[in-house]
């Protein structure tokens, strides 16, 4: 099965099982096992922003790193730029907080506050982050589907 086949079942899955739910913290732990049962990700994993920094949330995989401050490492830097970042090779993004050794890619994805009247402008309220122990794991395609899948929550 292609990539996104896989991807569009994942987000049909998920967004009957989310529908309705409105603690952030279970959606999360959902989501977070769904995507890694689905592709056997390292990690799979959220952080929330919570005064000020990042919070490690709900995930599946290795023990990670728990606070991680605004602009820095991939996640803060997401958070920041509020885009998502691919990172084919973490030796080359200056800055990479290491978690687990295993990790080799990354993709970020900024999580959007629903709580605000002005769509443009809605904060980031958590990221949404992917370590793979292949070198260049994500793409387009990845980012396009967990930024869909992003906004379920
Ligand atoms: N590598 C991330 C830290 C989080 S772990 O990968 C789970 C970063 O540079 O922000």
């Amino acid at each position: 099965m292609d990539k996104q086949t896989k991807y569009r079942e994942l987000f049909l899955m998920l967004q009957s099982l989310l529908e309705g739910e409105t603690d952030e913290i279970c959606a999360m732990a959902n989501l977070a096992a769904a995507i890694q049962e689905r592709f056997s990700f390292l990690w799979t994993g959220f952080y929330r922003v919570v005064d000020g920094q990042l919070v490690l949330g709900p995930f599946q995989g290795p023990v990670a790193c728990t606070r991680i401050p605004y602009g820095k490492g991939v996640c803060g830097t997401a958070w920041k730029e509020d885009r998502t970042i691919v990172v084919p090779d973490v030796e080359k993004f200056p800055g990479h907080i290491r978690c687990s050794s295993a990790a080799v890619s990354e993709i970020v994805v900024p999580v959007h506050s629903r709580n605000c009247p002005d769509a443009a402008s809605r904060p980031v309220k958590a990221v949404l982050d992917i370590d793979s122990t292949d070198l260049a794991a994500f793409g387009e395609v990845d980012a396009e589907w967990l930024e869909k899948i992003a906004e379920l929550l």
